[in-house]
């Protein structure tokens, strides 16, 4: 019999779900092993959870390591929940993101018959991201071993960390100087931001998420992978020019004209999430560009870019050829963001519609179509839970030969999904941050025999964590 706290060996043979490590113990009773495990490790777990037919175990030791295990290059993995598979070489992280996919169809979609292609590797493993956020919060996380020191004997403060929440931990964040999925700019730009408000504390305190006040909220900086355009946001609640202004000029000082942008956005919000009410732009345009194929875009504070420039004329052209796309074509570009999908398949095609909520997100779609010249792109707002609407533009625009669509990681809302079916698109082109999500919505495409999935090709955007993105292709059955 097992008990809590008993430390068991075990070696890793598979990865479960949420990213835990699967493994069989010499009775045959499964164990999930949370940590940084890695697939053919052997391990010594302390078991925390005992169930009839399994058991769940934090990892404590490496016995004996897998042949893909390497060294993390970052000092806070393990703590932070960014990058979970900074342990594990390359070619394993495309073999378990390819298996995620494969897992997830099977499983979750109930699709036995489909065989997902190899992964696509990303050019560049680290200091790839065009995007950070970083949270501020009054509680500072602590290591175990950081635990152990008097409170008075800390480097740093206990009331204030920028930085990443460790996972299951939002009300806590890491303090950090460095992320190696940042460009150096990124790295400079936290330091200075952190050293800024450290000085003016009292004046810019933390927006706490239990009392509901304060100040600080976010950092997002943002920097075009192809143009080297630079922004700074800061997410407040509030205004303060004269803060502002200085904030800016350190940062001109500590980073010179690599800072093209300055802006600070507002929020009343009671959540930690960094999207402004209001924006006021201290310095530059408010906005920076950045290129993909032959397209520059225009990408606001509040706008989705995909995170990974180099990699998204990658997932474009991919979207391309999944879609097919013939002259006549009439395309939906569902969840369209600032348009960059809608422009890379308006040569191709009639026309296309892009849908999207974000009004900055719109307007950038708009000005992007408008500064190429695209004549045959329409973007409008609109909520995709609400398919009265998309009911109403379609007759306007007229019906889909093909719908892309491209929802955030909860995946299409029940109805939309209904939607489409009722539009009957001849192609589905899928194209999912989350496997779960393209799975499920999958098999409601699929579930009454009017579509069949025929395609799906992994793509990794995200080396060093566990993500995945996924282009598939649904074709209706005429
Ligand atoms: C994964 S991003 C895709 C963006 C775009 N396709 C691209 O490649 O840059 C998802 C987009 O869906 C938008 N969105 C989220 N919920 C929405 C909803 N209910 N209705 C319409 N758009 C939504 C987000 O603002 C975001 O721009």
């Amino acid at each position: 019999m097992y008990t809590k706290k008993q430390i068991v060996e075990v070696k890793i043979l598979d990865l479960g779900d949420k990213n835990q490590c699967f493994g069989r113990l010499d009775d045959g009773i499964s164990i999930f092993v949370q940590g940084t495990a890695a697939v053919g490790d052997i391990v010594k777990a302390e078991i925390f959870k005992i169930k009839k037919k399994y058991l769940v175990a934090r990892f404590c030791e490496l016995v004996k390591p897998s042949p893909h295990r390497i060294d993390p290059v970052c000092s806070y993995f393990g703590l932070c929940g960014g990058c979970k598979w900074q342990h594990m070489d390359y070619t394993e992280q495309l073999r378990l993101k390819r298996k995620q996919v494969q897992d997830a169809l099977e499983h979750i979609g109930s699709f036995s018959n489909i065989e997902c292609k190899p992964c696509l590797p990303a050019p560049e493993l680290f200091g790839y991201r065009n995007k950070m956020d970083f949270s501020f919060t009054d509680l500072r996380y602590l290591t175990p071993d950081e635990m152990n020191i008097e409170p008075s004997e800390h480097e740093k403060p206990l009331d204030f960390a920028l930085g990443f929440h460790a996972p299951g931990c939002y009300a806590k964040a890491i303090d950090l100087d460095l992320c190696d999925l940042s460009t150096e700019q990124m790295n400079i730009t936290l330091n200075t931001t952190r050293a800024f408000c450290l000085r003016h504390k009292e004046e810019l305190p933390i927006y706490s998420t239990r009392s509901h006040t304060g100040e600080l909220r976010n950092l997002v900086v943002r920097q075009g992978g192809n143009t080297g355009e630079f922004m700074v946001n800061l997410v407040t609640s509030t205004h303060n020019p004269e803060l502002m202004q200085e904030l800016c000029e350190d940062l001109k000082a500590a980073l010179g004209d690599r800072l093209t942008t300055f802006v600070n956005n507002t929020t009343s919000a009671k959540n930690t999430v960094a999207f402004g009410e209001k924006e006021y732009v201290i310095f530059g345009p408010g906005f920076i560009t950045d290129r993909l194929g032959d397209y520059t875009y225009r990408i606001s504070a509040n706008s989705f870019f995909q995170t990974n420039t180099a990699q998204a004329e990658t997932l474009y052209l991919q979207i391309l050829k999944t879609a097919q796309l013939k002259p006549t074509d009439v395309v939906y570009d569902l969840f369209c963001g600032t348009g960059s999908i809608a422009l890379f398949a308006s040569g191709h095609c009639k026309k296309v519609l892009g849908v999207e909520l974000i009004e900055s997100s719109v307007n950038d779609a708009r000005e992007n179509a408008k500064r190429h010249n695209v004549e045959n792109c329409k973007f409008i707002k609109i909520d995709l839970k609400d398919i009265k609407e998309i009911r109403q533009d379609m007759a306007d625009f007229g019906a889909p030969n093909v719908v892309i669509t491209d929802p955030p990681r909860a995946g299409m809302n029940p109805k939309a999904v209904k939607a489409l079916l009722e539009i009957a698109p001849e192609a589905i082109v899928y194209v999912s941050c989350n496997p779960a999500s393209l799975a499920r919505d999958g098999q409601m495409l699929c579930e009454e025999g009017k579509y069949q999935l025929v395609h799906c090709q992994p793509v990794d955007m995200f080396p060093q964590t566990n993500h995945v993105e996924s282009v598939a292709r649904f074709e209706r059955i005429n």
